[in-house]
């Protein structure tokens, strides 16, 4: 077990020495880890049981320092920044030579954030380099979304996780790249892509799916509960199956099942809560007397379209 707390300064000192701990952000809780240290990065590798292939997003407070980490910065990817940094975006920019080629598997852009969470952001501007967390979840599982979840999967391979209580939006950052100055939207997350759009017009979409990536983490097979999922008319679905064993993830009804067998995404219909709650629901599906969960797309506007692709993802 790891300790939970609010010890910033103890947070600090592993960093310092190159240790690696949980910290939280806005979207989900991340394995973080000094950025410009191969040891630290190598260590964060090794806790994830991540492949090496599949690069890290680099964490920091201010624009300032983002200068320091990358070459240029397109026109758009500046107006991305102002819009929504500090907040759950993540953009793939040229990288310095300060950057190791260890944290980028290779390539040539590195991924920046600046996350919102008081906490973390705290611990940003009290250190000189800045953060690689990848979310904090063993390769291939659901990301935590409390300090509790971290504990419960890597609290015996790290010492410390800073809690900052349970994250306001819940899913991953959206990751948008540039050609040229052309937005490229590599994954879905916590920035729908009609707010990115209103401020930068069109975006492409290029979501790599396949099982060995290129530009990875959207490795078709993630967020993979301990149960099967099945994705489709929940309703339908139900009729033959037993109902003391079956989960039922919905997204507004609630259905006639004990308690322990279902999770309402949100009530009223909120897609911003569903996205809040959707690993939640997920992990909640692990308990022993579950066999298989049913599941539903939730509509595909706003945060919902990233709530159905980490369904897709997790049913396969
Ligand atoms: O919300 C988030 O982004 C969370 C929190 C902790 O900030 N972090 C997170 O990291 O989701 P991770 O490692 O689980 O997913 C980031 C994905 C990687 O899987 C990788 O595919 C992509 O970002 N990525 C990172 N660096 C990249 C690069 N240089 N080029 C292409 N893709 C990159
Ligand atoms: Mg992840």
């Amino acid at each position: 077990m790891a300790m939970i707390g609010k010890d910033i300064e103890k947070v600090k000192e592993l960093l310092l020495g190159d240790e690696v701990v949980g910290i939280p952000t806005e979207t989900v809780y991340g394995l973080a880890g000094n950025a410009l240290s191969e040891k630290a990065i190598l260590r964060i590798y090794e806790v994830k049981g991540r492949p090496k292939f599949d690069p890290l997003i680099a964490h920091t407070d201010s624009f300032e320092k983002v200068k320091h980490l990358v070459r240029q910065v397109p026109m758009k990817a500046m107006q991305l920044a102002e819009s929504f940094w500090p907040g759950p975006l993540t953009m793939l920019l040229d990288k310095t030579e300060e950057v190791p080629d260890l944290l980028t598997s290779g390539h040539k852009r590195v991924a920046i954030r600046i996350p919102s969470h008081p906490l973390t952001r705290e611990l940003l501007q009290g250190v000189d380099f800045p953060l690689a967390a990848p979310s904090a979840n063993p390769f291939g599982y659901v990301s935590p979304t409390a300090a509790g979840h971290v504990d419960s999967q890597l609290g015996n391979k790290i010492s410390y996780i800073l809690d900052g209580g349970e994250c306001e939006v819940g899913l991953e950052s959206t990751i948008v790249g540039f050609e040229g100055e052309n937005p490229i939207v590599h994954r879905l997350g916590g920035i729908a892509l009609e707010e990115l759009e209103s401020v930068v017009g069109p975006v492409d979409i290029q979501i790599n799916t396949s099982s060995n990536p290129s530009a990875p983490g959207m490795l078709k097979s993630h967020y993979s509960p301990g149960r099967k999922l099945i994705v489709g008319d929940i309703e339908e679905n139900l009729v033959s199956r037993d109902k003391k064993s079956i989960g039922v993830i919905s997204f507004s009804t609630i259905y006639d099942l004990p308690k322990e067998n279902r999770f309402v995404l949100s009530e009223t219909g909120d897609l911003n809560e569903a996205a809040r709650n959707i690993f939640r629901a997920l992990r909640f599906m692990d308990a022993p007397h579950i066999t298989e969960v049913l599941t539903e797309f939730v509509p595909d506007i706003g945060l919902g379209k990233a709530i159905n692709d980490r369904l897709k993802r997790a049913s396969v």
